[in-house]
């Protein structure tokens, strides 16, 4: 895809060319700039120019002609991809074990921006308080990696230090063609699942005297209450849309599209916030 020009030029036969400005970019090509980006300080900025110009309206929701499916979004030639099996040991008991564990959280977090910029950039034509929300996830997820980027330094290590693996991706490739499965699979299936598992993660980093981490996930947890409760209100919109029930269409699609089982305890009280039914969160206990 070609990159929109930053200026135009006007001539005529009697003055110099003079630039005038380029007509506003859209989001779905501002989005795409920011998912093949492969420096991670430049997506992060990506993001946040982005998330500046959806507020202040100067993007145009011009669709793209043609949508990529793009594979493998841009980024740095660190972390290695590798087999989940294979990513290192993430015991908290060790210096070594405990960059291993941030390495892995900054990396689940790196993702989750090209997962924001994607629902950007792939599902067109949606009201424009979509692009809002989806923007305004984008900027958290970038501000949660340029945290955890930090803190990593601050224990010695960096990112791309430690191997990694692509599993958040790939969900977004199956589901790159429904945006019902989009919002079902992602924030409601694997953006929940960090809500249930993110209290135990803080409470371990406390016992081993990392509060620093402790207070970033604390924020983290919070702010993906957020994420979780816009993909609720946009799996919503999408069933409304095709005339589906919400809760019969989300087990359906878990089945469809989620191998594992989804893990126990879940976060009631987080998952409540987040747009789960009692219905829906007693499926889920039962499952
Ligand atoms: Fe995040
Ligand atoms: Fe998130």
């Amino acid at each position: 895809m070609t990159a929109w020009k930053s200026l135009r030029w006007s001539s005529s036969v009697n003055s110099p060319a003079i630039p005038v400005p380029a007509p506003a970019a859209s989001v779905s090509q501002a989005a795409y700039d920011g998912l093949v980006c492969c420096d991670a300080t430049q997506k992060c900025e990506a993001v946040f120019g982005l998330a500046r110009q959806i507020r202040e309206g100067t993007l145009n929701m011009a669709s793209a002609p043609d949508i990529e499916a793009v594979e493998c979004p841009g980024r740095p030639a660190r972390p290695r991809l590798v087999a989940p099996k294979d990513v290192a040991r993430r015991s908290l008991t060790t210096e070594q074990g405990r960059a291993a564990f941030i390495h892995a959280i900054t990396h689940i977090e790196f993702n989750a921006i090209n997962l924001a910029l994607d629902a950007l950039y792939r599902f067109q034509g949606l009201p424009r308080a979509y692009y809002l929300d989806w923007s305004h996830v984008a900027q958290e997820e970038a501000q949660h990696f340029l945290m955890l980027q930090e803190r990593l330094q601050q224990v010695g290590s960096h990112y791309g230090a430690f191997d990694a693996h692509n599993g958040l991706w790939d969900m977004a490739v199956k589901t790159r063609d429904s945006l019902v499965a989009r919002m079902a699979l992602v924030p409601r299936v694997l953006e929940a699942r960090g809500l249930d598992v993110t209290p135990g993660m803080i409470q371990k980093l406390r016992a081993h005297g990392d509060g620093k981490t402790a207070e970033i996930l604390e924020i983290i947890l919070e702010q993906e209450i957020g994420h979780v409760a816009i993909g609720s209100r946009w799996f919503r919109y999408a069933c409304e849309e095709q005339g589906l029930e919400p809760e019969p269409t989300f087990q359906r699609l878990l089945a469809q599209y989620y191998t594992g089982r989804v893990q126990k305890p879940l976060h009631l009280e987080a998952r409540r916030k987040a747009g789960f039914s009692e219905s829906e969160l007693a499926a889920l206990e039962k499952g």
